[in-house]
């Protein structure tokens, strides 16, 4: 079954739930969105983007390094999930980049991107989380991004996506207040080690994910299911990603830093006053939780009083916490995948009140194909964090494809997103959001979180380990080279 990224999430969520013999919250019971079309108004014509606009695609260390302890590297939660047979397949190989990263910047070159996003896995630099650094980790990443920048590419690091080492999940993982320690500690090695060489420093991928997955809904690694766990992994999270940008000011290391949300727009299912609020309560639970400690130095209200009335305990914002989250930032870097509908339900999606509408009664079909959501939501980013510059860093499509027998991967719906999404770029930056550049998921088909998914520019055979550059990696190359992006 092909699972777009926001029903592959809903499916992880899923699974795990019904394990567990819970309740479904109402948001995972709608169903699997039907294979979808743009907006009416579809924009055809040549989209044009400035010079300095980078153009890039994204991976991550657990979705293609496999390699899994190879060279002194050490268990992560990635690690010990999959290896409790917990999904269809392991991350011990996928496309075996740790052995193949030579060639692969080859690839990225022939793609002629600006930039490529990758993330660092923390098990390879310090095995146990902490303590004893192991050189051939920091070796291998040294030599990426050198290769990286004598092939003219600017290397974007996400520091933590997602692969926390076990050995501190032994230790409570995010819920202990400790490993703000930790992190800024692997933070400023990476940023001693890697410093001169890297453009943008990412400190987390997805922090929604990271703790209402990993430690409320238990549908991924570490697998916890309680609330509050949830609540406070969030504020180490938030505190860790401060104490890293404090650091990289205090190093004075050069390039910039930002975090990555993932934020998908919620809308209201009607006008009502009710609906509204049921949208914005998802919106902020989402956005606001996240963006607004950064940039407001605050949870949002709306939220906290919602959480309260539910009898959750919300971490104390302390004066000192807020100054160390509220660190400026250089860039938000935002993954945009759908944009659903909610409707006020007090016996809905229990912290929130709130349902999510079936996208069949909206008659907007696939919510994983919703660019006209990407501009509402880049314009709301916009107008509440002070015009802040935004990278997105994620944005892609999971589709069937297959090599047909001249060899080719004809992937003309993947084309199509990229295209209508960039058109949805072009027209935010033309209303005066701050949009620098536009970076695809992903770079290679890849391990998705229990399964593979076919989300690269790039086609991996997962038992060759071939790689084959798709019609759509070789449409963005020509559509790069000239800053012009046209429909084929
Ligand atoms: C995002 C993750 C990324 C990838 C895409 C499809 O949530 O950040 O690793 O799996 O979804």
């Amino acid at each position: 079954m092909i699972l777009s990224p926001n029903s592959r999430r809903e499916f992880l969520i899923k699974s795990a739930l019904l394990a567990s013999g819970a309740a479904l919250p109402a948001f995972v019971r709608a169903a699997e969105p039907k294979p979808g079309k743009s907006p009416s108004a579809e924009p055809t014509g040549e989209l044009v983007f400035p010079d300095d606009f980078l153009f890039g695609v994204a991976s991550a260390a657990y979705q293609i390094e496999g390699a899994w302890n190879a060279d002194g590297k050490g268990e992560s939660i990635w690690d010990r999930w999959s290896h409790e047979g917990k999904g269809e397949v392991t991350g011990d190989v996928v496309t075996d980049h740790y052995h193949r990263y030579r060639d692969d910047i080859g690839l990225l070159q022939n793609l002629g991107v600006k930039v490529y996003r990758f993330s660092i896995a923390w098990t390879r630099i310090f095995p146990s989380g902490k303590g004893p650094v192991n050189p051939a980790g920091v070796a291998f990443y040294q030599d990426l991004v050198r290769r990286l920048k004598t092939a003219g590419i600017r290397p974007a690091v996400t520091i933590y996506h997602w692969d926390l080492p076990q050995a501190l999940e032994d230790e409570g993982g995010w819920a202990n207040p400790a490993m703000a320690d930790h992190f800024e500690a692997y933070a400023r090695l990476l940023f001693r080690e890697l410093g001169g060489e890297v453009s943008h420093w990412i400190t987390f991928n997805e922090p929604w994910v990271t703790a209402f997955c990993g430690y409320w809904l238990g549908s991924m690694a570490p697998g916890k299911k309680d609330f509050n766990t949830a609540l406070a992994a969030i504020h180490t999270i938030l505190r860790s990603h401060g104490r890293a940008v404090q650091a990289f000011r205090e190093m004075k290391c050069p390039g910039k830093i930002g975090i990555t949300l993932d934020l998908f727009l919620g809308l209201p299912a009607s006008q009502s006053p009710d609906d509204q609020r049921a949208a914005e309560m998802i919106n902020q639970s989402h956005h606001g939780w996240f963006a607004d400690p950064i940039f407001k130095g605050a949870y949002p209200e709306m939220v906290v009083a919602q959480y309260r009335k539910n009898g959750y305990a919300v971490p104390e914002m302390t004066a000192a916490d807020r100054a160390l989250i509220q660190q400026r930032i250089d860039f938000l870097g935002l993954n945009y995948y759908n944009t659903d509908t909610w409707r006020y339900d007090p016996k809905g999606w229990a912290p929130y009140d709130a349902t999510k509408v079936e996208p069949e009664e909206t008659l907007l079909l696939n919510p994983d194909w919703r660019p006209d959501g990407l501009l509402l939501l880049l314009k709301r980013l916009h107008r509440d964090y002070a015009g802040i510059d935004i990278i997105i860093t994620e944005n892609g499509l999971e589709s069937e494809d297959f090599v047909n027998h001249r060899g080719k991967i004809n992937d003309h719906a993947r084309i199509e997103y990229i295209y209508q999404h960039l058109a949805a770029c072009r027209e935010a930056m033309n209303s005066g959001v701050n949009l620098r550049g536009y970076i695809v998921w992903s770079f290679l088909d890849d391990y998705e979180w229990g399964k593979f998914g076919r989300m690269g520019l790039v086609h991996v055979n997962f038992k060759t380990l071939q790689r084959t550059v798709k019609k759509s990696g070789y449409w963005y190359r020509d559509s790069i080279a000239r800053h012009r992006f046209t429909l084929p």
